[in-house]
């Protein structure tokens, strides 16, 4: 009976125009694109939408809101709380992204059990029984963990228990596992993955419960993932890494309570995740003899600078288009890159296959690599290296002007730090008391100062 009351709630809304249908079709009577209905719970006749259209709604002054000043719980793990922006905010939710068998699971079971007898938590598991959690407990060496734990999928019942236990912070490990009765299609399903979602935020806000999700996305990105529920949540985090190394990288692409970008680091031992202080030295490959195709740079993510190295092979295209290969950089910036270097370096690679990459599974957004990228493709095309106690950085403009990036004299630090002695920089970032610093600065202003000066 209760299915066929909420039946009737149902709804198929075309994600192109938003037209609504009562039944499902391959085409959106309105629009007339294909495949685009996705079965909704239809909202206006929700009982707590229908409460908060009861309940009399008043415009306020912003200075006379009131702010409750909720301090934030830190995780216990540093490199956890640098993502979040400081630690657990009540009421936030977090997404927390990754490929299957990264270490999710893992990294949140550490996560609560830092937090055992400072908040009351509970971890929802939809994927693995009890007995598996229990096992990787004991070897995460937590073997007396007394973290309350329930396998469940269905988001009611889970609700149901979150308003009778109110933990400070709830773990569902996974979002694509559960499912609520009002929906008919499968668990990990578009429309699935919203409403319990949805759910599971109202929650959140109205009981001041944290709530993290994990989530499964595919090498592609995943249509139906977690991508949908981006703008849904405070805060996305993702996992990144490199095929076959143990290091984790925890990325926060979206953060309303702190900065975006920022890094945790995190190495998978064989008793779990173990955090990278001080990951600078990591993302470099350390050869002894200087190599073509090899440039150091210093990176900016989030708050803080880490030195990588970007590397680039030219080789002689074999007819056809020449291939222009990228990882963990834009392939689109390489290719303004290369055009830049032609028409304002007068080298043409227009024949060459370029490949690009950055060393250590880092992903590098930032236009302070150009300048690295540009002098990597130049130094292995040319088989010759640059000085490997150098380190580069700036954004090529189109007009093959050097431009200055943030943080510069940060940057410089880093570098310093970790013992290069040659810096290649834009000119407008020269600091102001190079006497402070242990380091050469070869300021640059255009493309082909640059080229001569690193090569
Ligand atoms: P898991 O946390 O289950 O990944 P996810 O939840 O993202 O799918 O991590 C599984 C991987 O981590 C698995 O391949 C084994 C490895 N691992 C270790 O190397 N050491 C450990 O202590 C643990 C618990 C897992
Ligand atoms: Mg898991």
């Amino acid at each position: 009976m209760a299915k066929l009351a909420n039946k009737r709630l149902i709804r198929y809304v075309c994600q192109t125009c938003g037209a609504e249908a009562p039944k499902w079709a391959g085409q959106c009577a309105d629009c007339g694109a294909w495949n685009t209905l996705v079965e909704t719970v239809g909202d206006h006749a929700t009982p707590d939408r229908r409460a908060a259209i009861a309940g009399e709604t008043r415009i306020e002054r912003l200075h006379e809101v009131e702010t409750e000043d909720a301090p934030r719980v830190a995780s216990g793990l540093p490199e956890m709380d640098r993502v979040l922006g400081g630690g657990i905010v009540p009421g936030a939710v977090i997404l927390i992204g990754g490929d299957p068998g990264i270490g999710k699971s893992t990294l949140l079971l550490q996560v609560l059990a830092a937090l055992e007898g400072r908040l009351d938590t509970l971890y929802v598991t939809g994927e693995e029984s009890l007995s598996q959690v229990r096992l990787r407990a004991s070897r995460l060496g937590l073997p007396r963990l007394d973290l309350p734990v329930l396998a469940e999928t269905g988001v009611e019942r889970i609700l149901d228990q979150l308003t009778r236990h109110k933990p400070g912070l709830v773990v569902i490990d996974s979002i694509q596992t559960l499912y609520t009765d009002a929906l008919d299609s499968a668990p990990g399903s578009v429309s699935q993955l919203r409403e319990c979602a949805a759910r599971l935020v109202r929650h959140a806000k109205a009981s001041g419960t944290a709530v993290i999700l994990v989530g499964h996305v595919t090498k592609e990105g995943a249509i139906a993932g977690p991508r949908v529920l981006e703008h849904m949540v405070d805060t996305v985090l993702y996992f990144e890494h490199d095929a076959g190394s143990r290091f984790r990288i925890v990325r926060a692409v979206k953060n309303r309570f702190g900065a975006v970008n920022e890094l945790g680091v995190f190495a998978m031992t064989d008793a779990g995740l173990k955090e990278v202080s001080n990951p600078s030295a990591l993302f470099l490959s350390r050869h002894d003899q200087p190599v073509p195709g090899s440039v150091i740079t210093v990176t900016r993510q989030g708050s803080r600078p880490l030195l990588v190295e970007v590397q680039a092979l030219v080789d002689a295209s074999l007819g056809g288009s020449p291939r222009r290969v990228t990882l963990g950089l834009e392939s689109n910036r390489l290719n303004m890159l290369l055009a830049v270097l032609h028409r304002h370096g007068g080298i043409s690679l227009a024949d060459q296959d370029v490949f690009a990459n950055v060393v250590g599974g880092m992903r590098i957004q930032e236009p302070a690599a150009d300048l690295p990228l540009l002098l990597a493709a130049l130094s292995s095309f040319r088989g010759k290296p640059v000085a490997n106690n150098t380190v580069v950085f700036g954004e090529v403009g189109l007009a093959g002007e050097i431009r200055p990036v943030q943080n510069g004299e940060e940057r410089l630090q880093e570098a310093a730090k970790h013992g290069f002695k040659r810096a290649i920089i834009p000119e407008s970032n020269r600091p102001r008391k190079a006497a402070k610093l242990d380091i050469e600065i070869v300021a640059v202003a255009r493309i082909d100062q640059a080229l001569i000066e690193a090569l």
